[in-house]
């Protein structure tokens, strides 16, 4: 067998155990979802119906994935960390449902389905996205997350920042003024980890801090879930770049159109793939002490720059 054979019989096995895990994940977080969000009931229940509208459409489950394998990592109970997990969700969504307004990105499509403002409509999607927002917190800060009070103010605490100014908000404003400002690489680099690396790295921060882990393991982490976020961020803009809408599930093209700078127009797409490619095993090197237990965590990065969505 060639080289080049090996490496294609051996890829799908690598994704088949990365697959079922994901889907594992994905099942678990929705059905601690649907338990934990507010059901469409009284004068309100547009807010809920449009917060469960954005939150089931088939997104990827990437962050709940990372919590729930970092968290297995250590042993952690896989209710806690599920419920960790649909923290994350609940605020990576409503950041989805702000990111399409028309104010923001104004985009028509997400997850392959109508935006939330374009289903609903403006008013209704501000409002579910807080209601989002503001349900991770509660999700955290309730005993059922975890019995020590400590533990749980540790996590709201860390969600706080990685959602706040000095994380995902920040980089969504780096972002917004990308079109009137000449970004070179540096910017674009912070701009990407605090735009999605920064609820990356507490996504895979989360586990540790379930299982009261030590500050070594909280370290490997958030370096694995570093390297992540940047190779995620290059494989999104190289679908925005190069893939389709109905492939995407969202519109593409839009980062060019908008002028907003990515490492593909910085660096051409050649040099952003091998790139992406060297963070993926750069991350895949932080969790080396942990063997085959996180064997799926590893595959994820270079299973990424595969996929069309
Ligand atoms: C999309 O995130 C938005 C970015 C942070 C670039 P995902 O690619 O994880 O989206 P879903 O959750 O699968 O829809
Ligand atoms: C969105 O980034 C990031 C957040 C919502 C925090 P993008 O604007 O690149 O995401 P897509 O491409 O619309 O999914
Ligand atoms: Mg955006
Ligand atoms: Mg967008
Ligand atoms: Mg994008």
């Amino acid at each position: 067998m060639t080289d080049a054979a090996r490496i294609e019989t051996a890829r799908p096995t690598e994704f088949d155990s990365l697959n079922a895990a994901l889907k594992r994940a994905a099942g678990l977080v929705d059905r601690t979802l649907d338990e934990v969000l507010p059901r469409p009931e009284g004068l309100h229940a547009r807010v809920p119906e449009a917060m469960r509208y954005a939150i089931f459409a088939g997104g990827k489950r990437l962050r709940p994935f990372l919590t729930i394998e970092s968290a297995a990592l250590f042993g952690v109970p896989q209710d806690r960390a599920a419920r960790v997990a649909a923290a994350i969700e609940a605020l990576h969504t409503y950041s989805l449902v702000h990111d399409d307004l028309p104010c923001m990105d104004d985009d028509d499509l997400r997850r392959g389905r109508p935006t939330a403002h374009r289903q609903f409509d403006e008013a209704t999607a501000v409002l579910a996205g807080d209601a989002l927002l503001t349900v991770a917190f509660g999700i955290l800060a309730d005993a059922k997350t975890h019995p020590s009070g400590e533990v749980r103010a540790r996590l709201v605490a860390k969600l706080a920042e990685a959602g706040g100014s000095a994380g995902m908000i920040g980089g969504q404003m780096i972002d917004m003024l990308a079109p009137e400002r000449d970004y070179g690489e540096a910017e674009v680099i912070l701009l990407q980890a605090l735009k999605t690396g920064a609820l990356f790295e507490f996504a895979c921060e989360a586990g540790a801090i379930l299982a009261e882990a030590s500050d070594d393991d909280q370290r490997r982490l958030r370096d694995f879930a570093r390297g992540f976020g940047l190779a995620f961020q290059i494989a999104d803009d190289i679908i925005d770049a190069t893939g389709t809408a109905e492939q995407a599930g969202k519109a593409v093209g839009k980062d060019q159109d908008q002028g907003k700078a990515t490492l593909i127009s910085l660096y051409g797409l050649d040099k952003a793939r091998s790139e992406a490619a060297r963070l993926a095993s750069e991350a895949a090197q932080a969790l080396a002490p942990y063997g085959p237990a996180a064997d799926d965590l590893r595959a994820l990065p270079f299973f990424l720059l595969d996929r069309p969505s």
